[in-house]
C-alpha cells in the first residue's frame, strides 16, 4: 500500500502569524542570533502579548547535536505549552531536535508546535527532517521521524522580503534540489509529483528575479510558497544522493547547505538521467520550464542559473581545496553512502561513483 499524508496546517499570507494571537501560558521561541537582534523576532513577539514568552536565540547554522542537548535541558527547565520555531532550517530543525529530544527530558509532550520559516528555503517547516552536525566526526545526519513534524507552519512573505542576496540564491537552489530529486526519488506518487512539478516550476521562473529582480519582494513571496511545496513533496518521497553528498561535505566543511547543493544538482541530474524512469521525470520538470524537454536541457539551465547567481561551480569555489578532498574522500563518500537519502535516489549508486562525481566537481 502507499501513502500520501498532510500534516502541518499551513497559514500563508502577510496576516499569517494572526495565528499565535489566540496564544497564552508558557511560550518558547527557537531563533538565531542575527534574527533575535534584526527587529524580525519582534513581529513574532507582537503576537504572543498575552503568554510569558522566553526566546531561546543560541541557535547557530547547521545545529549541533551538543546545541541540541543544552536546548532540550532549557525546553525541560521552562515547561512550555507551545513551541515558535522561527527563522531558516537551521533554527527550525534545531527547535524540532529539541522537542525530539526534550520529551526523554519531561518537556515536550502535548506542547503545540508552530515553525515560521524565514528563509526560503528548507520547506523544514513541512518535513519529518532535521538535519543536525555531529561536529567532533564532522558529519551531518538527517533525524527522519513523522514526530519531528510541526502542527502548524505559518508562511507570512514579510519574513523573506530582506532576505541578503546570497541567501536567496543559496536556498533558492535548495528549493530546486528538493523539487529536483522528489519528482525522481524512489518512493514519488502522483500527489508528490504534482507537487514537486509545480514547486519547480515556481522556483525556476521565480529565483533570478528574487535574487536581484526589481520586484523581488512579490518573488520572494512566490519563493516561500515554492520551497512549502517542495518540502511536502520531499517528505512524502523522499530526496536522493545531491543531499547525501550536500549533507557529507556540509558536515565537514561548513559550506551553505543551498550552495552546495547547487553546485552537485546538474551532476547528479546527468549521472541518474541514465536511468530511464528518471529521465522521463527531469523532462517533465524541463518541459514545465518551457525548456527542451530532457534531462540535459535541464542540468543545462540549472548551471545557467547558477551562474547568474553568482555561485560557484567547482568545490574549490566553495573553499574545499582538491588536496583536502582527495584526502577526505573515503570518508565523505562513507558518509553519504550511508545517509538516508541515498536510499531514495533513483539509481544505484556505488562508492567509486559518488567518487567520480566529487572528483569532476573538484
Ligand atoms: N529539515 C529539513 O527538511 C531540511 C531541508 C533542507 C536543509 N535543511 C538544513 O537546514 C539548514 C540550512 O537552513 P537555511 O538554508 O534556511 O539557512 P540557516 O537557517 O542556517 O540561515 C542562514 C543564514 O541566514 C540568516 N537569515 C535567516 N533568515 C533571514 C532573514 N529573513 N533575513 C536575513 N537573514 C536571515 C540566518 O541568520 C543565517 O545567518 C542546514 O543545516 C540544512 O542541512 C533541513
Ligand atoms: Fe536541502
Amino acid at each position: 500500500m502507499e501513502q500520501f499524508s498532510l500534516k502541518p496546517e499551513i497559514c500563508f499570507g502577510p496576516d499569517a502569524l494572526d495565528v499565535l494571537d489566540g496564544l497564552t501560558g508558557r511560550v518558547m521561541v527557537i531563533t538565531d542570533e542575527f534574527l533575535a537582534k534584526s527587529g524580525l523576532l519582534d513581529r513574532v513577539l507582537s503576537h504572543l502579548k498575552g503568554c510569558t514568552a522566553e526566546c531561546f536565540t543560541g541557535v547557530r547554522p547547521d545545529p549541533s547535536l551538543e546545541l541540541v542537548a543544552r536546548g532540550a535541558r532549557a525546553l525541560a527547565d521552562f515547561q512550555p505549552q507551545a513551541v515558535v520555531a522561527f527563522g531558516g532550517g537551521s533554527p527550525m530543525d534545531c527547535a524540532k531536535a529539541m522537542l525530539y529530544f526534550g520529551r526523554r527530558l519531561g518537556a515536550g509532550e502535548g506542547v503545540r508546535f508552530y515553525a515560521v520559516p524565514t528563509t526560503a528555503g528548507t520547506g523544514s517547516e513541512v518535513t519529518s527532517f532535521a538535519v543536525l552536525t555531529d561536529t567532533a566526526k564532522g558529519v551531518k545526519y538527517p533525524l527522519v521521524d513523522k514526530a519531528l513534524l510541526p502542527h502548524t507552519a505559518i508562511l507570512d512573505p514579510g519574513l523573506v522580503a530582506g532576505l541578503p542576496p546570497a541567501v536567496v540564491a543559496d536556498t533558492g537552489m535548495d528549493v530546486l534540489a528538493h523539487a529536483a530529486e522528489a519528482r525522481v526519488a524512489r518512493r514519488a506518487t502522483p500527489f508528490s509529483d504534482a507537487l514537486a512539478e509545480k514547486a519547480f516550476a515556481m522556483a525556476y521562473q521565480n529565483l533570478r528575479a528574487a535574487f536581484d529582480g526589481p520586484d523581488r519582494e512579490q518573488a520572494r513571496g512566490e519563493m516561500l510558497l515554492a520551497s512549502n511545496l517542495a518540502g511536502i513533496a520531499f517528505d512524502a518521497a523522499g530526496l536522493g544522493i545531491c543531499h547525501s553528498l550536500a549533507h557529507a561535505l556540509g558536515g565537514r566543511y561548513h559550506v551553505p547547505h543551498g550552495r552546495l547543493n547547487a553546485l552537485l544538482l546538474p551532476a547528479v541530474i546527468a549521472f541518474n538521467a541514465q536511468d530511464a524512469r528518471a529521465a522521463e521525470g527531469y523532462g517533465q520538470l524541463a518541459r514545465r520550464c518551457g525548456l527542451a524537454a530532457n534531462p540535459r536541457a535541464l542540468a543545462a539551465a540549472l548551471s545557467r542559473l547558477r551562474a547568474a547567481l553568482g555561485l560557484p561551480d567547482r568545490l574549490a569555489g566553495c573553499g574545499v581545496e582538491r588536496s583536502a578532498l582527495e584526502a577526505d574522500g573515503p570518508a565523505i563518500v562513507q558518509a553519504a553512502l550511508g545517509d538516508l537519502c541515498t536510499p531514495s535516489n533513483p539509481r544505484q549508486v556505488t562508492g567509486e561513483e559518488l567518487r567520480g562525481l566529487l572528483r569532476d566537481l573538484a
